[in-house]
């Protein structure tokens, strides 16, 4: 259904520090599931209407907060002292956008909030005669959050904030979601009458409740059978409740959509990352970032890769750490293996133990198997890097670049020092030096040659008997 013609605004809270989270940070920018709060909150109001209808209220670090919104275009609105969540709301009050059609309020610690539930409250709000609905849920312990009052009829009367309520109220077991879809014309036309609270001097949102119904108007509920998409984040535990709750919805997703998970309760896969069919994830992997990945991959157990774009039929093995690179179809890296700051492996390109690549493209076809660092290289196809070679690409002051031609063969323990060219089809030999261009074809070698001292060890042995 096309809510945008239909007038749907949204306003996020997100002004208050968090103090229950202890940190010098503001608790909208706590991540889980690889992104902030706010963002996954955004996430889900960007599903049900456009950005330019949807406000966040910023307070607290309102810059830093600001800045994590950039990229999804909405508006914005500074309470600029946190006089609780009611007065959040009145802030917004000039706001165009927001003056008709159906408001609905989330607050912005509520990470797990789909866009399928968003959409659920506006049809059941609508042609329910209601000034508003609220989304509810039962739990078991249900300490921390307001509780949702009943009149006979199942109809809201009202929300009592825990500290205000009475024993009776306590054993409530109603939670209010802080998730509300009002007519957006009573909305503003009451929000003004709500008084401080007593013990808090705060203006609670919830209150609006009680004037709807003195005014005659009704409010409903909307219960959630599954109470984790509601789950307000106030301390650290709660954080990493949501985390392991996002991280096993994007497990689900992915294997739902073919691919292996081995042990999906270990691993760590952020919510934009993308798998293809048949790819198989080892136990502990982290698929972090932008990551994307193509069929028929595989990575093994506690690998590591952040902001990776890895095609078809690609092996990435155990314990390999891989940042910002792109990996062609067919290569293969680690295990133990690292790789960074845009290197790229191309088709079929190998990558061993204890290799590391830095902004180097390693051709396709070729080969570094073992225990190299290959820093601001160019490597051609078909190449072989012999175990131990090494890029010497800073000179104390710059970084300088390493060029080596299609097919050249760099023996073991290469030093070479850039800036340097390896021409076509050279050979280095092992040990060696490389401090002067290599011609194509050409065998380098840059080493002290080796002497034989015959009879030299029988010779010792025998002046020093015993030595
Ligand atoms: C609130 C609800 C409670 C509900 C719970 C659900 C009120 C009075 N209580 O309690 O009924 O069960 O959420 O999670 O609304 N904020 C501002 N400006 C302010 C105060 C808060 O922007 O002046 C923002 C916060 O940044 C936060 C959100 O509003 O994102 C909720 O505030 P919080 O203090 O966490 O409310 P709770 O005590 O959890
Ligand atoms: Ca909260």
């Amino acid at each position: 259904m096309d809510y945008v013609n239909q007038r749907v605004s949204i306003v996020v809270l997100a002004a208050g520090l968090g103090t229950r989270m202890k940190s010098r940070k503001a608790k909208v920018l706590h991540r889980v599931g690889g992104q902030s709060l706010l963002a996954h909150v955004l996430d889900a109001a960007t599903g049900v209407t456009t950005p330019d209808r949807i406000v966040v209220v910023v307070g607290h670090q309102a810059d830093a907060v600001r800045n994590e919104c950039e990229s999804y275009g909405v508006r914005f609105q500074l309470q600029a002292e946190q006089k609780g969540t009611g007065h959040a709301v009145q802030v917004c009050g000039g706001e165009e956008c927001l003056t008709d059609g159906l408001l609905i309020v989330l607050y912005g610690d509520c990470p797990l909030l789909s866009r399928q539930t968003l959409e659920r409250l506006l049809m059941q709000h609508r042609g329910s005669g209601a000034a508003a609905t609220l989304i509810t849920t039962f739990l078991d312990d249900p300490s921390g959050y307001g509780r949702v009052v009943r009149d006979p009829s199942g109809d809201v009367s009202s929300i009592v904030e825990q500290k205000a309520a009475t024993p009776e109220q306590l054993a409530i077991r109603e939670i209010n979601s802080g998730i509300y879809c009002f007519e957006a014309p009573l909305l503003w036309e009451h929000i003004g009458t709500i008084t401080p609270n007593s013990a808090s001097g705060e203006l609670y949102l919830t209150d609006i409740v009680e004037l709807f119904r003195n005014a005659g108007h009704r409010v409903q509920p909307l219960v959630l059978e599954d109470p984790t998409e509601v789950l307000g984040i106030n301390h650290r535990i709660e954080l990493a409740d949501a985390d392991r709750v996002l991280r096993s919805r994007k497990a689900r997703e992915l294997m739902l959509n073919g691919v292996t998970i081995e042990r999906p309760e270990t691993v760590s896969i952020d919510m934009k990352v993308q798998v293809g069919m048949d790819s198989v994830i080892g136990p502990y992997a982290q698929l972090l970032g932008s990551t994307t990945m193509g069929e028929n991959c595989t990575v093994g157990a506690g690998a590591i890769l952040r902001n990776v774009t890895i095609e078809d039929n690609v092996e990435v093995h155990p314990y390999t750490v891989i940042d910002d690179c792109h990996l062609e179809a067919g290569a293969a890296i680690g295990p133990f293996a690292r790789m960074r700051m845009g290197a790229r492996l191309e088709a079929g390109a190998h990558v061993g133990n204890f290799v590391e690549l830095k902004k180097t493209r390693l051709g396709a076809g070729s080969k570094a198997m073992h225990l190299a660092y290959l820093g601001d290289s160019d490597i051609g196809s078909k190449v072989n890097i012999g175990a131990g070679t090494i890029t010497c690409n800073y000179d104390g002051r710059s970084k300088h670049k390493t060029q080596i031609g299609d097919g050249a063969f760099v023996g073991s323990n290469s030093t070479l020092v850039a800036p340097i060219q390896v021409g076509k089809g050279s050979y280095i030999g092992a040990g060696s030096v490389v401090t002067d261009t290599v011609p194509e074809d050409a065998l380098a070698l840059g080493r002290g040659r080796q002497v034989n001292k015959e009879g030299w060890a029988a010779k010792r042995r025998r002046q020093q008997p015993g030595g």
